[in-house]
């Protein structure tokens, strides 16, 4: 073993302090070896009810502790806040940074040697994976997985990706309230994530291509019972990992961060990896700016047929061979011989990977589409910078001059994008302000705001829309995210009016509003920063220390990492 244990400064004392801190464990029925000298894996676990796509968790978790007995540990699972994307409100983005506080300190004041992240759910991932960064022991990270191919009146039907089509169907007349019922169950058939590349699978492939996952795991579905072989087996390997010494920070290097841009790119991923990831280098301080992942990323070729961006789901994208055909493909253009946890190279892991389905999976010779990764914007719109997703918006919406239709905040769009006389087509620039990360506050996901009914009526498919928020990894369309600054801090969104024309032109990477100078420094002079949205608890400190977008959304007194030592006992 070499190095001594973190967990005997807790319990390898034979004076009081080490009486205590067995002693009321034992209530737990824990025999005599089980401290002595054992590595304590802690399981970090986001089971809740409240988070559906967690909800299976529990049971996975049992898998985990039998392998870290097999290896010669001791398994202590231990819950943390978890985030249900689909229930919280006003965003669950507003809790990433708090749960990253609850994962971190709980690792840090507890007797643990490593840990098993359970994920799933969208912010369930980067959330205890920011917080486990803070620390730096050995840590492993257990996707849930995807849930089962849903399937409504014989056709298949993808959580998420569904949701933005509801209102146009709702408009057609055809759609009635049992269909709307029976479609809910159908589009969640099973226990698990969802079921397109929307975020968290995204989120789970980020962290496989960043190495901190066995071979394979983000792909196979939560039902599957190839699930809890992998948790098992990740169970033991968190015990190996500590026997090896091999912490997050020997794994996440910067390369492992540019593999996952480039990953993230090849499969479709959300435009939420870009925050995510982000604010979790600056947890492990590995240096990641906005413009990498235009840099890295918008040159890769998509190289899975998944919803948002194709047209099949992840147990499509399992059966086919999943992410590990990727990574295979993918070969040359990332850095294959990065360490993971299973300690073994990237490249290693993946050499002999087969693809079964061509339809699902393409060749780097022949990919679905040239260039898939997202684009970062410049311009007076967005001087710290802007993202948009090329492969999900409308090509022929890509270079575009339109005039203005702005709402100040969720509420006016709500209030105003069906009204009649709107004066709006389908040339015109949707503006929406006031949902950036101090703005809504949290940056939810509303970038991509349905089109007003009666241009829906019309069959119009796609408007550009810009916004400070954020969109869901399962929607689509010529959407702007994550405009910093925000329009609430005082970015010049702020000061758009309507009428003002905006020009898009991704192709050059540039977003600009074309008001002169010197009217804007008179709008500027004229703008007044709205009330603070709270005057206490946790959202008044994330008011107070959110960062923008372009640096990851992270309180600015989380980045950065305190290690594990905690000075003093508890006496
Ligand atoms: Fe939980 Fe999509 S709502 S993963």
């Amino acid at each position: 073993m070499g190095k001594k244990l973190r967990s005997e400064s807790w319990f390898g004392s034979q004076d009081k302090m080490g009486f205590v801190h067995r002693s009321w464990l034992r209530n737990q029925g824990y025999p005599n070896d089980a401290f002595e000298g054992r590595p304590v894996i802690g399981i970090c676990n986001t089971w809740s009810e409240l988070t559906p796509c967690n909800g299976h968790l529990r049971e996975l978790a049992e898998f985990v502790k039998k392998g870290v007995l097999e290896a010669g540990g001791v398994p202590l699972e231990f819950p943390v806040m978890s985030l249900g994307e689909t229930i919280m409100r006003p965003t669950t983005m507003l809790f990433r940074n708090l749960v990253s506080m609850d994962v971190e300190e709980s690792i840090r004041a507890n007797p643990l040697d490593g840990v098993v992240l359970m994920t799933g759910c969208d912010k369930t991932t980067p959330s205890t994976l920011m917080g486990a960064c803070s620390v730096d022991l050995p840590t492993i990270v257990v996707p849930g997985g995807p849930m089962l191919n849903g399937r409504y009146r014989g056709s298949e039907i993808g959580s998420g990706s569904f949701n933005w089509i509801i209102k146009e169907k709702q408009n057609s007349g055809r759609f009635t309230g049992e269909d709307l019922t029976e479609m809910e169950i159908c589009a969640a058939r099973s226990i698990g994530h969802c079921n397109t590349m929307g975020t968290a699978s995204t989120m789970a492939a980020m962290v496989e291509a960043l190495g901190l996952t066995l071979p394979g795991a983000s792909s196979i579905p939560a039902a599957d019972s190839r699930k809890k072989v992998m948790a098992q087996l990740a169970g033991r390997r968190a015990v190996d990992m500590v026997r090896e010494n091999l912490v997050l920070s020997s794994v996440l290097t910067r390369e492992a961060f540019e593999n996952a841009i480039v990953v993230n790119a090849a499969v479709g991923g959300s435009t939420n990896q870009v925050i995510h990831l982000l604010a979790i280098a600056g947890r492990i301080g590995v240096p990641l700016e906005l413009d990498d992942f235009d840099r890295i990323g918008s040159k890769i070729p998509l190289l899975v047929n998944l919803l948002p961006s194709g047209k099949f789901l992840m147990e499509d994208f399992f059966y086919a061979g999943g992410l590990p055909v990727v990574l295979r493909e993918l070969g040359p253009l990332l850095h294959e011989n990065i360490i993971t946890v299973n300690g073994s190279t990237i490249g290693a892991n993946n050499a002999t990977a087969e693809c079964f389905n061509p339809e699902v999976i393409a060749p780097l010779s022949k990919p679905f589409q040239p260039e898939a990764g997202i684009a970062v914007l410049r311009g007076n719109l967005c001087e710290n910078g802007a993202v948009i997703k090329p492969a999900a918006a409308t090509p022929a919406l890509m270079k575009h001059r339109g005039r203005a239709v702005v709402f100040e905040n969720m509420e006016d769009y709500h209030a105003r994008i069906d009204l009649p006389e709107l004066d709006i087509d389908e040339y015109c620039v949707i503006v929406l302000k006031g949902v950036g990360p101090k703005g809504y506050p949290g940056m939810p996901e509303v970038g991509n705001v349905d089109l007003p009914k009666k241009l829906l009526n019309r069959e119009v498919k796609d408007m550009v829309r810009i916004s400070d928020g954020r969109m869901s990894g399962t929607a689509y369309g010529t959407v702007v995210l994550h405009i910093s600054p925000e329009s609430t801090v005082g970015g010049t969104l702020a000061l758009v009016q309507d009428g003002d024309m905006i020009e898009l032109d991704v192709e050059n990477r540039r977003l600009h509003l074309d008001v002169s100078d010197a009217e804007l420094q008179r709008r500027r002079a004229a703008w007044q920063a709205p009330e603070p949205l709270a005057a206490r608890g946790y959202v008044k400190i994330y008011l107070d220390h959110v960062e923008q977008a372009d640096k990851g959304a992270d309180l600015d007194i989380l980045v950065g990492n305190s290690g594990s030592t905690v000075s003093r006992d508890l006496h």
